[in-house]
């Protein structure tokens, strides 16, 4: 097959931008030693950029958003890969410039492709995607920084969104008491049953405070808000507590006094996914793969196919979709 589907997106007029399934040929596709059928990918806030037109995730139109893929090898000039292998890859400049995984085909360096690991099949390592990655990367950055079980509440921010549920969840998993910040009230009983111990209404944290310091609630937070939210979670943490920082979603900027870093000794957290070294990224799927594996990821995924891609970006933009949406190519 030297053919094939993919969604595309296009300036359509001056900072106009609009998706649709065209066909394209492997010729089109970028240079790189493995070539793969893929079989699913997921929809992430970053892809949501992407197809919008965002020229800091970017540069050139037109392209094939999607930094997620899991599927098999066609052809491998590696010898770490075999024709026919289950892989997957997440980040690296996969769907940023590169062709992404809303194509039934991408071709990538070597570098960035992971064997699938063993007890995850292809759909459920999509299910949690770059979002599973990011999330499990923010535990594992809490539990470094010393976090306990017995430590007290652990918040988690945009928890209705990929990274935050499937943090929440695997949080739970581990025996930690998990506080769920949400926009969404109706989501109540879902975050529940993943294990959210009790849910705060978002707009409690989003505002600036005048407060330099806020009651000491937090022992640990997993944040991918960011402005004014991830402030006033700094100031609430407790003595030498620790946030795990990944996302903008309310803004990249904030702004911040000293204060509880020298009062508290509290400790901001960076969080990437995407440059980070394979090997971290292979750790933390094996992570993913077997103690955090977690009941219930399947009902929080919605599948869709290529066709009802355009519309699930646009909910994933306006910061409305609970879970995670996965994409069938092969559907
Ligand atoms: N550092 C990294 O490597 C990395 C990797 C993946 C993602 N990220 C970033 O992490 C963030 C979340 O990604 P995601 O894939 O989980 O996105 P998502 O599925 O779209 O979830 C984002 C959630 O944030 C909440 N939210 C939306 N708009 C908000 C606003 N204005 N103020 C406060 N909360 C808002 C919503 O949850 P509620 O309604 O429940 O509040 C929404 O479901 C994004 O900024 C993304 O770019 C970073």
């Amino acid at each position: 097959m030297s053919h094939f589907k993919a969604f595309e997106v296009a300036e359509v007029s001056e900072k106009q931008f609009q998706g649709s399934v065209i066909e394209r040929s492997v010729e089109q596709l970028h240079e790189g030693e493995v070539l793969i059928s893929v079989h699913y990918s997921s929809l992430n806030y970053k892809d949501a950029l992407s197809a919008r037109g965002n020229r800091g995730v970017t540069r050139k139109y037109p392209h094939t958003p999607g930094i997620d893929a899991a599927g098999t090898v066609l052809s491998s000039d590696s010898d770490k890969f075999r024709v026919g292998q289950e892989v997957l890859i997440t980040g690296y400049d996969l769907g940023m410039n590169t062709a992404g995984g809303f194509g039934q085909m991408i071709r990538v360096p070597a570098t960035w492709v992971i064997a699938l690991p063993a007890g995850l099949d292809m759909a459920m390592s999509m299910r949690l995607g770059t979002a599973g990655l990011t999330a499990g990367l923010c535990v594992d950055a809490l539990l470094r920084s010393g976090l306990e079980t017995n430590s007290g509440e652990v918040l988690v921010t945009g928890a209705t969104g990929g990274v935050g549920i499937i943090a929440m969840a695997i949080l739970a998993k581990l025996g930690f008491e998990v506080v769920a910040s949400t926009g969404k009230p109706e989501a109540k009983a879902v975050l529940q049953g993943i294990g959210a111990t009790s849910i705060l209404n978002r707009n409690e944290i989003s505002e600036a405070s005048p407060k330099p310091m806020l009651r000491e609630r937090w022992a640990g937070a997993v944040d991918v808000v960011g402005g004014d939210t991830l402030f006033n979670v700094i100031k609430a943490l407790k003595y030498g507590g620790s946030v795990a920082a990944c996302g903008l979603v309310q803004s990249p900027m904030f702004q911040a006094s000293v204060l509880p870093f020298i009062l508290r000794g509290v400790n901001l957290l960076g969080v990437d996914s995407v440059e980070l070294p394979l090997a971290r990224k292979q750790d933390i799927w094996n992570k993913l793969a077997n103690d955090w594996q977690f009941d219930g990821l399947e009902q929080l995924c919605t599948e869709i196919t290529l066709d009802q891609l355009d519309a699930s970006l646009k909910t994933v933009l306006a910061g409305g979709a609970t879970g995670r949406f996965l994409l069938n190519l092969q559907a």
